[in-house]
C-alpha cells in the first residue's frame, strides 16, 4: 500500500545541543569565562550548586558523540559555539586560533558523516569580558557580537551553511533581567531587559550581511522560543494579562523582525504600571528597526509548552474560575500540549507570513534511568516526540513551510539554573563516569528518521 507523507524527501532530522551545556574544559584552549561560568559558580543560582565545568565533557568525547548522532541517523546537528573560546574576554582584536580549530575539526568530522551543521553564534554563554562593560543593555556589545560573527563566519562559512544568530533572546532579556533566573541575575529590570532584547536584535540584524558575505549560498536566521497563550478564564483580568504575557513573550520578537514595529501595548503596560518612563525606551535609535527586519532566510522555533495565563494582580476571589483545564506535565513541570505547535505555526504563517521554519528545539524532561538490564525504558518521552510530530505534519498539510525538526537534546546535559536534575536527552549520561547509553526514545527517532517519519509509531 502506498503511504502518503508529509515530510519532503530532503527534511532535515536533527539534534540539539549548545556548548555550555555540555561541552565543560572551560579555560581549554585559552578559553576565557562566560557569564555562565560566573553564575554557576555563584552559591544559590543552581540547583545542587551545580556547574558546567565538566558538563558532558563533549570538549574531549565529541568524536564519541558523533558516532552517536551517526548512530541515529541524524542528517543535522545543532550546535553552539562558546563566544569566549573564540574571544576569550569579548574585546580582543583577533581571533583565538585554537578555539577556532575546535570547530572546525568538529565541523569536519560532522560533513564526513553526513552530518549537516547548524550553528548557533550565542546560546547565552557570551564572555564575562562583555557583560563586565555592561552586557545587551549596553548598545557596545552589538559591534563586538557582529565582529565575532564575522570572525566566525570567515573561518568556518565555507563548510557551515546554516547559521542561527541568537537562541531565545527572551531568556536572556526576561529571565536574565526580570526573574534572575539566567545571568546576570537581576530582578524586575524592565528597561536593561527591553534595552538587552533590542541589542540582540540588533545585532542579529547587523551580523546577518556579514555572515552571508563570508558563507556562500547559506541561510541565516533566529531562534524564538515561542509558544501559544491562553487566558485560565474569560475574565477580562485573564484577557488582559494574556495580552501582556503574549506580548512580551512572542510579539515582542516577532513584530521588530517580521513588521518593523515594536508592539506598543507591551509598552504601555510596563509603563502603566511605572516599571519603564518614556526615556527608558532611547536605546531605539533611527534605523534601528529597519535593521533588525532584515529579512532572514529562516525562522527557528522553540516549542516546548503553551501558557496559560492567570491575572496575578487581581485577588483570587474576585476573578473568574480557572476554566482552562491543564494536562499532563513533564518532570520539569511543563504541560504538554501538541496542539499548541500547530497553533503556533499556523499563526506564523497568517500573522507573520513566515515561510521557512524549523523547529530548532522540542522535547522534555523525564528522569527515567537504566533499569537492571540497562535499559531506559522513557516511553513518556516517546509518546511526547510522537504527539508533537503529529502536529507538526498537520501544520505542514495545513500549508506551513517547515523544512527541518531538531529534538531537545542529543544528549542529558547541564540544564541551566536546574542544573543536572532535569534531563532532556535521547541519549543518557551518567555525570560521574561519562557513559553514554542511548534510551528507548533514540531508537524509536531512528526508526522515524528512517522512515522519513511515515510510520509516526
Ligand atoms: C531552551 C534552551 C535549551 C534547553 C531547553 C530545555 O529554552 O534553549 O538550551 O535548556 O530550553
Amino acid at each position: 500500500m502506498h503511504k502518503q507523507n508529509t515530510f519532503q524527501k530532503n527534511f532535515i532530522w536533527g539534534a540539539a545541543t549548545s556548548s555550555y551545556q555540555i561541552e565543560g574544559a572551560p579555560t581549554a584552549g585559552g578559553k576565557g569565562p562566560s557569564v555562565w561560568d560566573i553564575f554557576s559558580h555563584s552559591p544559590g543560582k543552581i540547583k545542587n550548586n551545580d556547574n558546567g565545568d565538566i558538563a558532558c565533557n563533549h570538549y574531549e568525547l565529541w568524536p564519541q558523540d558523533i558516532t552517536l548522532m551517526k548512530e541515529l541517523g541524524i542528517n543535522a546537528y545543532r550546535f553552539s559555539i562558546s563566544w569566549p573560546r573564540i574571544f576569550p574576554t569579548g574585546i580582543e582584536s583577533k581571533p583565538n586560533q585554537s578555539g577556532l580549530d575546535f570547530y572546525s575539526k568538529l565541523v569536519d568530522v560532522l560533513l564526513e558523516n553526513n552530518i549537516t551543521p547548524f550553528v548557533t553564534l550565542n546560546h547565552w554563554d557570551i564572555p564575562q569580558g562583555l557583560e563586565e562593560i555592561g552586557g545587551w543593555p549596553n548598545r557596545e556589545i552589538v559591534n563586538e557580537f557582529v565582529k565575532y560573527s564575522y570572525h566566525t563566519s570567515n573561518h568556518l562559512g565555507d563548510r557551515v551553511k546554516y547559521w542561527i544568530t541568537h537562541n531565545e533572546p527572551w531568556c536572556v532579556s526576561y529571565l536574565g533581567y526580570v526573574i534572575g533566573r539566567k545571568p546576570p541575575g537581576l530582578i524586575q529590570n524592565w528597561p536593561k531587559s527591553l534595552a538587552a532584547a533590542h541589542h540582540l536584535m540588533l545585532s542579529h540584524g547587523m551580523a546577518i550581511p556579514e555572515i552571508r558575505s563570508n558563507s556562500d549560498n547559506s541561510e541565516v536566521g533566529i531562534t524564538l522560543n515561542l509558544n501559544t497563550a491562553v487566558p485560565a478564564s474569560d475574565s477580562k483580568y485573564d484577557e488582559d494579562a494574556c495580552r501582556f504575557y503574549d506580548g512580551q513573550f512572542n510579539r515582542l520578537y516577532l513584530n521588530p523582525l517580521y513588521k518593523s514595529e515594536y508592539p506598543d501595548d507591551v509598552f504601555e503596560y510596563l509603563r502603566s504600571r511605572d516599571w519603564i518612563s518614556q526615556s527608558d525606551l532611547n536605546f531605539i535609535k533611527d534605523d534601528d528597526l529597519n535593521i533588525i527586519s532584515t529579512k532572514t532566510d529562516f525562522l527557528g522555533v522553540n516549542y516546548y509548552s503553551r501558557g496559560v495565563i492567570r491575572n496575578e494582580e487581581i485577588d483570587e476571589k474576585n476573578n473568574h474560575t480557572r476554566n482552562v483545564e491543564i494536562g499532563e506535565k513533564t518532570d520539569f513541570g511543563w504541560e504538554i500540549y501538541p496542539p499548541g505547535i500547530y497553533d503556533l505555526l499556523i499563526r506564523l504563517k497568517n500573522e507573520y507570513s513566515v515561510n521557512n521554519i524549523y523547529i530548532t528545539e522540542n522535547g522534555c524532561s523525564y528522569g527515567d534511568g537504566p533499569n537492571s538490564e540497562g535499559k531506559i525504558r522513557d516511553t513518556r518521552r516517546i509518546k511526547y516526540f510522537d504527539s508533537h510530530l503529529k502536529e507538526l505534519k498537520r501544520s505542514i498539510q495545513d500549508g506551513v513551510q517547515c523544512n527541518g525538526y531538531f529534538a531537545w537534546s542529543l544528549m542529558d546535559n547541564f540544564e541551566w539554573a536546574e542544573g543536572f536534575s532535569q534531563r532532556f536527552g535521547l541519549v543518557w549520561v551518567d555525570f560521574e563516569t561519562q557513559e553514554r547509553i542511548p534510551k528507548d526514545s533514540y531508537y524509536w527517532y531512528q526508526k522515524f528518521i528512517s522512515s522519513n517519519g511515515i510510520e509516526v509509531k
